[in-house]
Parts: structure tokens; C-alpha cells; sequence
């Protein structure tokens, strides 16, 4: 039989396969996104949510990610259209290609964020400053006309090129060394922050669980901030799955990616928490608590100077690692269905995502009028991603391998063919018939008042 699609990238090595799939898991969602929900949502009943969803949900709706996109060799639409033709499965790689535009577009906004406070950091502008001018720096920041915009730019740029260049030759082997750096430094700066004056106030906020706190719209928050903390319920794990060798073993390479994902944005929080709690913040403060909190940890630390510019660095690192996935999502689209070559796909896809981009990344000035839902476009594409579309799209995806695909092929695909033994399929199977589909849709329902439980 031919194959219309004549040849795919695909990952080297099972270690190639781990450091792709964690470098997308693994970034803003985890030390920039994590604390801020968290802290809005009163901290420790909110992490024991979190990982409760992770674990129960979370490395299912990966797997099942992975199995629908290996055993297509498909993007994320073209593998329904493959798996399932002639049904309007392909809808939710759709959703997850619409999913694509949503998140880069604030995304970048971020991780542009990041690249200012490198500057920042090597200019040595927090040096002297109170935390309360910390505060205000970035306030002004984000509303200055054209500083984020240029960052933003500059980031999307990057992304964009990585993406050209083919993921396996590029990102993966940086990754490898980048994000293990990234990991200690965190380490370090958890250290440190525990060690602070009155640092145990953020400890018991963060793992305390204080169950008065946990409205239906948090237990939502904590659903929709795993699925974007692992990357899932877009189809990029699909995507990636494409690109795994059909003798890799799924089930460990995802639950080493899910791990590693939680551990770090717990780490984070470490590093945040007793900070924001001794020197001076409110853990409620929105998306720029990370930005105003870690600088004021560096200024209390001997090396801080340095440890900042290597910390911000390896942040935009983690932040490009992920925002390929996503931009790997619509590449692989419009290159394999609508026939595009690769190179021009990319350019296309980039200047078509720069467009939210630019009316996101501008909430905080000339856009800030725009309002949708009482948020700012900033707000509601962060907000809607990870609490909409990111959990419907997870819906999907595990009713779809549950239920339409049958389970001797979900089987097959799981152990490679009879290579690897699964001995919790039926776990498996049973969280993405039963326990996924019926949890998302009370999380929902419960949250938009239906349930009131
Ligand atoms: N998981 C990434 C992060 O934590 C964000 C992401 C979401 C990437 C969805 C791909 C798909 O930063």
C-alpha cells in the first residue's frame, strides 16, 4: 500500500522521546501558571486537587494522546480522519488546532516576559529596589507600548525557526542539557526561599489543604491546570505520538513525563510560596506573581545576580520547548492535509498565531478595553484554554479510545505489539471508558452550576 504521506520526522531514541514530550509538559505552565492559579485558588487543598487529577486523569488522557497519534502517523486532525474516516471525529483535532491559536497567543506573550526580566536581570535593574517598586516595574512593563510586543515578537521568531529546522536535530538536543539545569536551579531556589524569614507561612499555604477554599470553579481550575500543565487535550501529545517509534514503550514514557511535570511545578511553588509570604507579596496577585516574586528572592540570595539571568534564561528554555509542540500542532496540519511544504507551513502558521498574539500580549494597554466575559484577552484565551478547551478536548480523546477504538488495538498499540507486558490495562481501560469521561463532565457540569455539589 502507498502511503500519501511519503516521509515522517520521527524522534531518535526513547530518551529523545522523553526529553520532547517533557520539554512540552514542562514550562510556563508549570513555574509561571502553577503558583498563580494555586495562590488564587487558597494553595493547599488546591495542589492536592491538582495532583489528585494528574494522577487519576491525567497520565490516561496522555496515553491515550500518544496511542491515537502512533498508530495513525498522523497530525492531530488527520489522525481521526485516518482512524475514524467518514465521522466528525476529525472535529476534535479541530478544537485542538483552534486550542493551538488560543494558547500561543498569551503564551508568548509570557514567555516574552521572561526574555525582558533577562534583560533585566543582566542590567542588574532590580538591584536597590523595594518590593514594592519590584511590583510596579512590572506593571509598567507590561503596559509599556511596544517593549512586550518586541519580546513577543522575538520569542514567536524563535519558535517559528525551531520549528523549520525539524524538532529532532534542534530542540531535543539542547533540551537535554537545558532542562536538568533548569531543575537544579529550581532546586536551589526552593532552598533558598524556605530558608527565609518566615518562609513557614508559605509552606502550611501550599500544603495545607484548607477544603473551605475549594469552590466548584477551583476544583475546575485544578482540572484544567493539570491538563495544561502535561500538555494534553490538544492533540500535541498526539502529534508527538506520531513521531514515536512503534517499539517504544507508551505507559513508562508517560508516566516518567507526568511525574517529572508535577514534581517541578511543586518545586515551584516551594520556591514561590514562602517568598511571596516573607518578603512582602499576595499569593492571589494574577499572572504576574512569579514575576514579582522571584526577583525579590534573588536580591536576598549571595550570586543572585547570576542565578537570575541563568534562571530567566532556562524559563524562555522551558517555554520554547513547550511552545514548539504547540506550534508543532498546526504545522503538521496544514503541511500533511492541506498539502503545504513544511517550510511555508511554518511561516504561514506563525504569522497567523502572532495575530491574537499581538491583541493578547496588548491587554494590559491599548487593548485593555477589549473585554470578553469581564476578562481582558489575556485572561479570557488563559482562562478558556486550560478550563474549556484543554478539558473537552481531553473528554474526547479518552471516549474516542474507549469507545471507538476497539480495545484489542488499543491493546496492541499499548504493548507495541506484544513487546511490553501491560499489566494495568484494565485500569487503564477503565479510566477511559468510565472514570475520565464521568469526572471531566462533573468538574463541568458542577462548575457552570448545573450540579451543585
Ligand atoms: N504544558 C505546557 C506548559 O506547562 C503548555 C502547553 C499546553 C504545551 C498545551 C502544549 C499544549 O508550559
Amino acid at each position: 500500500m502507498s502511503d500519501p504521506i511519503p516521509s515522517r520526522d520521527s524522534f531518535g531514541s526513547k530518551f529523545g522521546v522523553i526529553a520532547a514530550a517533557a520539554g512540552s509538559a514542562v514550562g510556563l505552565g508549570n513555574i509561571w501558571r502553577f503558583p498563580y492559579v494555586a495562590g488564587e485558588n487558597g494553595g493547599g487543598a488546591f495542589l492536592l486537587t491538582y495532583i489528585i487529577f494528574i494522577a487519576l486523569i491525567g497520565v490516561s488522557v496522555m496515553l491515550a494522546e500518544f496511542i491515537i497519534g502512533r498508530k495513525a502517523q498522523r497530525n492531530a486532525l488527520g489522525s481521526f480522519k485516518k482512524l475514524s474516516p467518514g465521522t466528525p471525529w476529525y472535529l476534535v483535532g479541530l478544537m485542538g488546532i483552534v486550542a493551538a491559536f488560543v494558547i500561543l497567543a498569551f503564551y508568548s506573550a509570557v514567555a516574552g516576559w521572561t526574555l525582558e526580566y533577562t534583560a533585566n536581570s543582566i542590567t542588574n535593574s532590580f538591584q536597590g529596589k523595594s518590593p514594592d517598586q519590584i511590583d510596579n516595574m512590572f506593571d509598567t512593563f507590561i503596559a509599556h507600548p511596544w517593549r512586550p510586543l518586541m519580546w513577543q515578537g522575538l520569542f514567536l521568531i524563535a519558535t517559528a525557526w525551531i520549528v523549520w529546522a525539524g524538532v529532532k536535530r534542534g530542540i531535543e538536543r539542547y533540551a537535554k542539557i537545558l532542562m536538568p539545569l533548569l531543575f537544579i536551579l529550581i532546586i536551589a531556589l526552593a532552598i533558598r526561599s524556605v530558608t527565609l524569614d518566615g518562609a513557614m507561612k508559605g509552606i502550611t499555604f501550599l500544603f495545607k489543604p484548607d477544603f473551605s477554599k475549594l469552590s466548584g470553579g477551583s476544583i475546575l481550575e485544578a482540572l484544567g491546570q493539570a491538563f495544561f500543565s502535561l500538555s494534553i487535550g490538544m492533540g500535541a501529545l498526539i502529534t508527538y505520538g506520531s513521531y514515536i517509534n512503534k517499539k517504544e514503550n507508551l505507559s513508562s514514557s508517560a508516566i516518567q513525563v507526568t511525574i517529572t511535570d508535577a514534581i517541578v511545578a511543586i518545586l515551584a511553588g516551594v520556591a514561590i510560596f514562602p517568598a511571596v509570604f516573607a518578603l512582602g507579596g499576595n499569593p492571589g496577585s494574577g499572572p504576574g506573581l512569579v514575576f514579582e516574586t522571584l526577583p525579590k528572592i534573588f536580591m536576598a540570595m549571595p550570586g543572585g545576580y547570576f542565578f537570575a539571568i541563568l534562571f530567566f534564561v532556562l524559563l524562555a528554555v522551558a517555554a520554547l520547548t513547550s511552545s514548539i509542540s504547540v506550534l508543532e500542532v498546526v504545522v503538521a496540519y496544514v503541511s500533511e492535509e492541506l498539502n503545504i511544504k513544511r517550510h511555508k507551513a511554518t511561516v504561514l502558521s506563525t504569522i497567523a498565531i502572532a495575530i491574537p498574539g499581538v491583541i493578547a500580549v496588548m491587554s494590559w494597554g491599548a487593548t485593555s478595553e477589549w473585554t470578553l466575559f469581564g476578562m481582558h484577552t489575556f485572561d479570557f484565551l488563559d482562562w478558556i484554554s486550560a478550563n474549556v478547551l484543554l478539558p473537552l478536548g481531553g473528554l474526547l480523546i479518552v471516549i474516542y479510545t474507549g469507545w471507538m477504538l476497539k480495545t484489542k488495538e488499543v491493546k496492541e498499540e499499548l504493548s507495541s505489539q506484544g513487546k511490553y507486558k501491560v499489566i494495568l490495562f484494565p485500569v487503564f481501560n477503565f479510566i477511559i471508558k468510565f472514570l475520565a469521561p464521568v469526572a471531566i463532565a462533573i468538574v463541568f457540569l458542577n462548575s457552570i452550576g448545573v450540579l451543585n455539589l
